[in-house]
């Protein structure tokens, strides 16, 4: 990872949008047991696993993420805890089985498709995965908005989610829009520490601060184009 993007991205909450009412809307369409064994992949700092065992009280949640000081900050939070293990690793080769697996933004990385097919061996019977994917809404997009795909070649809208789900050979439980409350949860602490790394700052941090608060301005005016998806899908 580029050290100025961890400059900025070191020490805040979570490193996508996502709430803890989302969250419980998955693990209810699921119909996860209190017991249930769950794999938070790319879990970035672990800003879900809380409510994850908020779902399962007397479950067991295996983080595994590719950034070791994220890694450290989960071992950091819940030590002690033994219904939380956290790895240095690669969630397309996550182990298992898992009763479910929740994935906060980081599905792309595998690619929908490939990453539900990769899933499907580690799943228990009955198991069902939530996944949330940016998502174009917009029939006719700002211009900005369409350059989201530079940096995201898979940003599209909800029929190519469907059929990137469907050809995994996944049936679709449910869908749900990701509230403004989960954008401000990622958003505002990264405002802060734009606001405090400013000052002082080189040309590598200057370049990082000034693209992160770019995104966050495009997103509070386009908003009602683009977001992120929340799905809740189970193998065929
Ligand atoms: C957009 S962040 C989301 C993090 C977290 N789920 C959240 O919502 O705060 C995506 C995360 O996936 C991790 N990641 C990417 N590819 C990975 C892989 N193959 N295995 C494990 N983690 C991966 C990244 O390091 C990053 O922390």
């Amino acid at each position: 990872m580029n050290e100025a993007f961890f400059t900025l991205h070191c020490d805040v909450p979570r490193e996508g949008p996502g709430d803890a009412a989302s969250v419980a809307w998955a693990m209810d369409l699921a119909g996860r047991a209190r017991d249930a064994r769950i794999l938070d992949a790319g879990a970035g700092p672990g800003a879900d696993i809380a409510g994850l065992l908020t779902g399962a009280p007397e479950g067991h949640v295996t983080a595994i993420e590719a950034h070791a000081p994220f890694v450290e900050r989960i071992r950091t939070a819940w030590a002690g805890d033994a219904r939380v293990t956290a790895h240095v690793g690669d969630m397309g080769q996550p182990g298992g089985p898992y009763d479910f697996i929740w994935c906060a933004g980081a599905l792309y990385f595998l690619g929908i498709t490939d990453g539900l097919k990769a899933w499907r061996d580690v799943l228990t019977p009955g198991g069902a995965i939530a996944f949330s994917e940016l998502t174009l809404f917009a029939e006719h997009a700002d211009p900005d908005v369409l350059t989201l795909r530079e940096g995201y070649p898979a940003f599209a809208g909800l029929d190519t989610l469907k059929s990137r789900i469907d050809a995994a050979g996944y049936e679709l439980l449910g869908l749900r829009q990701l509230p403004d409350a989960a954008w401000e949860a990622y958003f505002q602490p990264l405002e802060t520490r734009i606001a405090m790394l400013r000052p002082g700052a080189d040309d590598n941090l200057t370049a990082v601060l000034d693209e992160q608060a770019a995104e966050i301005a495009l997103w509070r005016r386009a908003r009602d184009q683009f977001g992120y998806t929340l799905a809740v899908v189970r193998p065929q």
